[in-house]
């Protein structure tokens, strides 16, 4: 009776550095994560009842959001999960999403502030890169200041993300899928305690963090080489910071030769590549012929939306009281 959809996302530069507050750039792919809700005898996601160990997002966005009857969702998404393409970012938009609109509380800016929590409430740490692109669809900067094209401003700790708008750029990307998972709280948490002991390490994310303005400009100006040099470099400092793996290094060297740039994207550890190139037939062959799952995408404009599919069975929420909090 109401289907929440959300884009999936790739960073292009900044990741694990934007947990600290640094520059990051994140783009919204045409890949989605479309959740269908509808009244039920009890709360259940895909048919198995709604629990903490199996759907920890949609649980804490339930359990924060929602006090009317009991709800039933059904995923049906085009990304595959823990590739480092947001499928959980994706998940939480279209969860809250749904949950705001039968509140009556529905906007782009509560999507993204109550998704961002709904991550960090169950990653520990997290910044609300993943969830900002894919409320806002497009492109997003995430940055400690705030400029031109401010959408939002998420604080948490002691950081400050600005999540700026930014057109998105026409780039043909492929996306190697390694099949291994990325799990996000493994390898965030990687990276800080190396980061708690290392001033090499808080010298690598600031590095990362200037890459990412750089990349901004590259990316304004359309310069394919340029943005592909700050791809393969922002792969070299990931790689310090330890969160690439033997699974992404075979896939970048299978797309390498082919492209202007390549680089893990998204937690690392495992998850997929992302290569810059105008060769996308031939770069899908070679991470084909290595083992990965290869598939070219685009950039999209479309964030999360809502649809009401039957207007009927919406009363049940709707009438006498949609459950809002007060
Ligand atoms: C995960 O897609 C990106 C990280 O930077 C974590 C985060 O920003 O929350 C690794």
């Amino acid at each position: 009776m109401l289907e929440a959809s959300s884009p999936a996302k790739a960073i292009l530069f900044g990741e694990h550095a934007v947990v600290y507050g640094k520059p990051a750039i994140a783009i919204s792919l045409d890949r989605r994560m479309n959740l269908t809700v509808f009244p039920a005898g009890e709360a259940t996601v895909d048919g198995g009842r709604l629990s903490m160990r199996k759907h920890r997002y949609v649980k804490k966005a339930y359990g924060e959001l929602w006090e009317g009857p009991a709800i039933a969702f059904r995923t049906r998404s085009s990304i595959p999960s823990a590739s480092g393409l947001g499928s959980s970012a994706a998940l939480s938009c279209s969860a809250v999403a749904a949950m705001l609109f039968l509140r009556g509380d529905l906007s782009e800016e509560n999507i993204a502030r109550k998704a961002f929590e709904v991550e960090y409430a169950v990653q520990g740490r997290a910044s609300p890169t993943d969830t900002s692109c894919s409320t806002h669809g497009n492109a997003i900067m995430v940055s400690p200041l705030a400029g031109d094209d401010l959408l939002w401003t998420i604080l948490a700790g002691e950081n400050v993300w600005n999540v700026h708008h930014v057109d998105p750029p026409e780039l043909k990307l492929v996306v190697g899928y390694t099949k291994k998972p990325s799990i996000t709280p493994i390898q965030v948490e990687k990276v800080r305690n190396y980061y708690n002991r290392s001033g090499f390490a808080r010298e690598t994310i600031d590095d990362i963090g200037s890459l990412a303005l750089d990349g901004m400009k590259a990316l304004r100006s359309r310069d394919l080489v340029e943005i592909g040099e700050l791809m393969d470099r922002n792969h070299s400092l990931l790689t310090i910071l330890g969160v690439t793996s033997r699974e992404l290094d075979k896939l970048r060297d299978a797309a390498g030769p082919l492209s202007y740039g390549t680089k893990l994207t998204g937690a690392g550890g495992g998850g997929s590549i992302i290569a810059l190139t105008e060769r996308p037939d031939e770069v899908c062959e070679a991470i084909r012929v290595r083992g990965g799952v290869p598939f070219s995408v685009s950039t999209t404009r479309k964030g999360t939306s809502v649809e009401v599919t039957d207007r009927n069975a919406l009363d049940i929420f709707i009438k006498p009281g949609p459950g809002k909090k007060d």
